[in-house]
């Protein structure tokens, strides 16, 4: 099956999107290799679409895992969707080609299908992924994004990306790029955080009627990791009214948070490490939510965020991804 018949959205460059993906994020602790793992186990079950970035410092793992599943026979690389993101510490122009060739290298792959820049915030090349000064303050770079994104534009015309886009820009960001003088790519998506609890209805609204497609992470909550998550958010697949929705189609709490993803027209990211909740999140496809039951769900939005990474908190687009 190749991606134009699995479940999938067509994006504005002709490219195909399958709408259920597997995050690939985890927490510190976790060893990378639970990464590979996770991604066999997934392209087994069926997911063909795997968001990774360069951040998550486990390309290598994941790259393995998918080489394995198309030399087994199971896939080929035309069925596979794989997502890399460019770091924050990549914006200056002259940088970015070189940060989309080292994940090509550690993925072992000749060409990501889609590149996007992972956050609308520049931090201080080097090394260091969160540079930060000698009061632990995190230093920032100031980088027009709409050079980072020729860059971007490059990469595509040189092969090395089927598809680009960005993360965690609100609408004043997407405009600046979209009004760029001589854009010659429009990105393709925005992905961003999303659940019933940030249901972002103005963002999507505007991401659709621009042809963006509108990527949705932490659709479960988030993995509530105590470096990225305030501990006293409430826990989304604890509430009771997806709760009472997902026990009246016989489903799970998260099963229903990823259908209400697919049935506004968002394409939905889910980390799941663990096999049998791989094979349960396939069955998204599976059943459908009423109007009345993606009314009920829309009606629980609260702008809980559970992405607040406070040391960022000083930059002027921060929180990112909001809407207006
Ligand atoms: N662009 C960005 O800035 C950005 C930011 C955050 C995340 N992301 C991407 O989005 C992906 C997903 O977001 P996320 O990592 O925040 O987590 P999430 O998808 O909201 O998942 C949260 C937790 O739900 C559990 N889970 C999965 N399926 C389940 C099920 N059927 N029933 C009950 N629990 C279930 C998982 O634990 P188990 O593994 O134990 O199943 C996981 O730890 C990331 O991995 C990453 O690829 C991107």
């Amino acid at each position: 099956m190749d991606l134009t018949q699995a479940h999938s959205v067509k994006l504005s460059d002709g490219n195909i999107m399958p709408v259920l993906g597997l995050g690939t994020s985890t927490k510190k602790e976790v060893p990378k290799s639970e990464a590979g793992k996770a991604t066999r186990m997934a392209i087994d079950a069926g997911f063909r679409h795997i968001d990774g970035a360069y951040l998550y410092g486990n390309e290598v793992e994941v790259g393995q895992a998918i080489r394995a599943k198309i030399a087994d026979g199971t896939v080929t690389r035309k069925d596979i969707f794989y997502t890399s993101k460019l770091w924050c510490t990549f914006h200056p122009p002259q940088l970015v080609r070189k940060a989309l060739e080292i994940s090509l290298r550690r993925l072992q792959l000749d060409y990501v299908d889609l590149y996007i820049i992972h956050g609308p915030f520049s931090l201080k090349p080097g090394e260091d992924l969160f540079p930060r000064d000698g009061n632990g303050k995190i230093i920032f770079d100031s980088v027009d994004l709409c050079a980072t994104w020729e860059a971007l534009e490059a990469c595509k015309d040189a092969g090395l990306v089927k598809s680009i886009g960005v993360s965690n820009f609100n609408r004043k960001q997407l405009e600046m790029i979209l009004n760029k003088p001589g854009l010659k790519y429009k990105p393709v998506c925005n992905q961003v955080e999303c659940h019933p609890y940030l249901n972002q209805s103005k963002l999507l609204e505007f991401c659709k009627a621009k042809d963006i497609a509108f990527v949705v992470y932490s659709a479960l909550g988030s993995q509530r990791d105590k470096n990225w998550v305030d501990q006293s958010t409430p826990v989304l697949l604890e509430d009771p009214v997806l709760g009472a929705i997902a026990k009246k189609h016989n489903r799970t709490p998260a099963l229903v948070a990823l259908r209400y993803q697919l049935q506004r027209g968002a394409v939905v990211l889910v980390k799941s490490f663990n096999e049998k909740r791989i094979k349960e999140n396939m069955q998204v496809f599976d059943f459908q939510l009423t109007p009345e039951d993606m009314k009920t769900i829309d009606g629980l939005s609260r702008n809980v965020r559970y992405r607040e990474f406070l040391p960022f908190s000083t930059h002027p687009n921060y929180p990112f991804n909001e809407e207006y």
